[in-house]
């Protein structure tokens, strides 16, 4: 196992009283597989993301333990956290235009990212690095994206970049929270088949956030369904889709099955 999820509990301080987000989640993510966690918009998704990288306000309440390489992540101090984010632990957001600085160059953010990170100081080295990062994530005419601004690519582009950035790291783990939901279909489909390649070619170990079930049903190993915060089945794909043991994971896939046909 490479992560260990304990008992996790969050709660966020509201105006009046705190808002369970998430309650008593247990869930192991294994090398090399792709964990899907799927829910509806408000299930507790991001939440859960946040908590493993210990994003979470500081005035939400958390329980349980998060376990990886041996270290309870939530006990860990800033400074262990800090190299613990990116390096170990990546991440990818829905928003790739948000997770940019739109005054920095691509290569200015990929470079600081490559000498804060991975502790390259060799200029000519951080270039072939960005180079072969970039186009490792199908990206042509790198040294023009490079430098390039953000505001100047596409959504599919930056999205490709954003992927680029979180494995040259070589986290132990990537988490990616609903990666294409911000994209057109075709796009996404795209950025699906490069996981899937990246999946095969790194071995990645993912954790997949989506609200969509075609994603948890094409990419991932096995799913984790949340509703309202709560887990409602874990199972491996296959077991998940042909026999539902849950009635939220039925209605779900009944209301899929609709959408397919
Ligand atoms: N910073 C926050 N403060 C208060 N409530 C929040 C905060 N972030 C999320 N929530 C609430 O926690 C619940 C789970 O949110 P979230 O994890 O973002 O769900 P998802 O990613 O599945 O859409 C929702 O009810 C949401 O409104
Ligand atoms: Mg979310």
């Amino acid at each position: 196992m490479i992560l260990e999820i304990k008992n996790l509990s969050v709660r966020y301080k509201g105006k009046d009283a705190y808002v369970d987000a998430l309650k008593n989640i247990n869930v192991s993510v294994k090398k090399g597989e792709i964990l899907g966690i799927v829910g509806e918009s408000g299930s507790g998704k991001s939440t859960l993301a946040f908590s493993l990288l210990n994003l979470l306000p500081e005035d939400s309440l958390k329980e349980g333990k998060i376990i990886f390489k041996g270290k309870n992540i939530p006990a860990l101090k800033e400074k262990e956290l800090q190299k613990l984010r990116g390096s170990e632990i990546g991440m990818v957001f829905q928003e790739p235009a948000a997770t940019l600085n739109p005054v920095l160059s691509i290569g200015y953010q990929f470079a600081e990212l490559l000498r804060c990170k991975r502790g390259l100081t060799n200029t000519q080295e951080i270039k072939d690095t960005m180079l072969k990062a970039l186009s490792g994530v199908h990206l042509t005419d790198c040294q023009r994206l490079i430098n390039s601004y953000p505001h100047q690519l596409s959504g599919g582009q930056l999205q490709r970049i954003c992927l680029g950035f979180a494995v040259a790291l070589s986290p132990a783990i990537l988490i990616a929270d609903e990666p294409t939901s911000s994209l057109d279909v075709t796009i996404e489909s795209q950025i699906i088949d490069l996981i899937r390649q990246l999946r095969r070619t790194l071995g990645l170990t993912m954790i997949f956030i989506t609200h969509n079930l075609d994603l948890v049903k094409t990419l991932c190993d096995r799913a984790l369904v949340l509703y309202k915060g709560e887990v409602k089945e874990i199972e491996p794909v296959a077991q998940l889709f042909a026999f539902p043991k849950d009635s939220y994971t039925k209605s779900l896939l009944a209301a899929f099955k609709e959408l397919e046909e």
